[in-house]
């Protein structure tokens, strides 16, 4: 395991001689698609910082976008993904099974929501996951129209490129999308025009009436959401929208399915975000926070739903390779053991009460939102007009990343600020962030 202190460092500018030397090296070699939110090369990283090849110490609210959530060198992610490593890389469970992939399975289905019978499926990414929860739900159903919102986010293949909203840089010359996708609006509670308090009622009336008028409950396989957005801009439907949508989707034989990729494994302070509204989806598609860093995705499901896809009608060369699930093995022991759902939610109780009272002297935050340790100020002109402030964000987080904290923007109107720090990262730590932010909304 990495000892790498837990203190911020900056010895050099940053990005620093080292990483910019790396960075002509790179810009020869890698294709110019494949950005990087900082041009800064890690060398290594644990706890709540990433240190990079020049020696500066980062504080990390980036997590590799909701990955490391125990941490980039977790001790139990390190060991047994080692042990793993040493016994054998790969058979592909599709040719001679092994315990690891039953053992996460297993996992998912004591810790996702409901207590009816569950089966999973184990895939290498998100995108993957949320395109064979479509397959699943299409078999399951027979229909083959799929249901997304306003401001979704799922992922850059041909399927959920079509599922995600936002054009640039997602979709932009990319096309044509895979058909049978229909978008309804989303209740983002901050640009309601009625107000957040109508949010709820009026965004699910809204949806449920277009599904009906324009799809045919009939038609539609799945509905597919995520319970906080991640990409979209940590937008917290509101209030009684999803218990609605569900309540629908059950009402009409729609596969209900929670894209958890962002938001589950205690990032938000509860197992999974859809715990908060007492939602028991049909499907949950999980990624990123599941292995501790290492490439592992799943769908998990109601038996009966996940075993409607025909044998061998499901799998991949690499799905639930046994380092990634022994990896996640050692991810889940650590968040038992840390008990990280209550410590998302401390980080939440510090974060919102600190943007919070920066909300109130800085005209430009329009918006505090989000739950536990998945965090996000949504900038504006002014507080008045809430006319969207994409540079202000990007000045934010280049200032931010001057000072050696690293931060992530995101949001249909690239305007929010997103922090997604590990759940491991001290108090110290999360303060000193908190201030370099403070700084840098005071300079702007
Ligand atoms: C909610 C959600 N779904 C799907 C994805 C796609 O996951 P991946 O990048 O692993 O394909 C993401 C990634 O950001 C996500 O946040």
């Amino acid at each position: 395991m990495t000892e790498i202190p837990q203190e911020r460092r900056v010895v050099t500018a940053i990005p620093g001689p080292k990483s910019l030397e790396l960075q002509a090296r790179r810009t020869a070699s890698v294709a110019a698609g494949v950005g990087s939110t900082m041009p800064v090369f890690a060398e290594r990283a644990g706890g709540g910082v990433l240190e990079d090849v020049d020696g500066n110490r980062l504080i990390d609210f980036g997590s590799g976008i909701a990955v490391t959530t125990v941490g980039s060198s977790a001790e139990a992610v390190v060991r047994r993904a080692s042990a793993q490593l040493a016994d054998f890389t790969h058979t592909c469970f599709m040719v001679t099974p092994y315990e690891e992939y039953v053992a996460v399975c297993e996992e998912l289905a004591a810790l996702t929501p409901g207590d009816h019978a569950k089966k999973s499926a184990l895939f290498n990414s998100g995108a993957e996951a949320v395109e064979n929860a479509v397959k699943i739900a299409r078999s399951h159903t027979g229909r083959q129209a799929v249901v997304v919102f306003d401001h979704a986010y799922h992922g850059r293949t041909n399927l959920t490129m079509a599922l995600t909203a936002k054009n640039m840089p997602y979709k932009n010359g990319f096309g044509p999308f895979a058909p049978e996708v229909y978008r309804v609006p989303m209740a983002y509670p901050y640009r309601w025009p009625t107000g957040a308090e109508n949010c709820g009622p009026e965004a699910s009336a809204q949806a449920i009436d277009q599904i009906s008028k324009q799809v045919g409950a009939q038609n539609v396989a799945a509905i597919i959401i995520e319970p906080v957005l991640g990409e979209g801009g940590f937008i917290e439907p509101a209030k009684g929208f999803l218990p609605a949508l569900a309540r629908f989707a059950r009402e009409n034989g729609i596969v209900f399915v929670a894209d958890e990729i962002q938001s589950g494994f205690c990032r938000t302070g509860q197992w999974f975000a859809c715990e908060d509204e007492g939602i028991v989806p049909d499907l949950i598609t999980t990624a990123k926070g599941i292995a501790g860093g290492l490439p592992l995705a799943a769908v998990t499901g109601r038996a009966e739903i996940m075993d409607s896809a025909h044998p061998s009608g499901l799998g991949g060369t690499y799905g639930g390779n046994p380092v990634a699930c022994a990896a996640a093995l050692g991810a889940i022991e650590t968040m038992r053991e840390l008990d990280l759902p209550a410590k998302a939610r401390r980080i939440g109780e510090i974060m919102k009460g600190r943007l919070s009272a920066m909300r109130e002297k800085y005209d430009v935050i329009g918006d505090v939102r989000g739950r536990g340790a998945m965090i996000a100020i949504e900038l504006v002109k002014d507080q008045a007009t809430k006319e969207p402030a994409p540079e202000a964000a990007s000045a934010l987080a280049k200032a931010c990343h001057r000072e050696g904290l690293l931060v992530l923007t995101c949001g249909t109107y690239g305007n929010v600020l997103r922090f997604l720090p590990p759940l491991v990262i001290g108090e110290d730590l999360l303060g000193e962030g908190l201030d370099i932010i403070e700084q840098a909304l005071a300079a702007l």
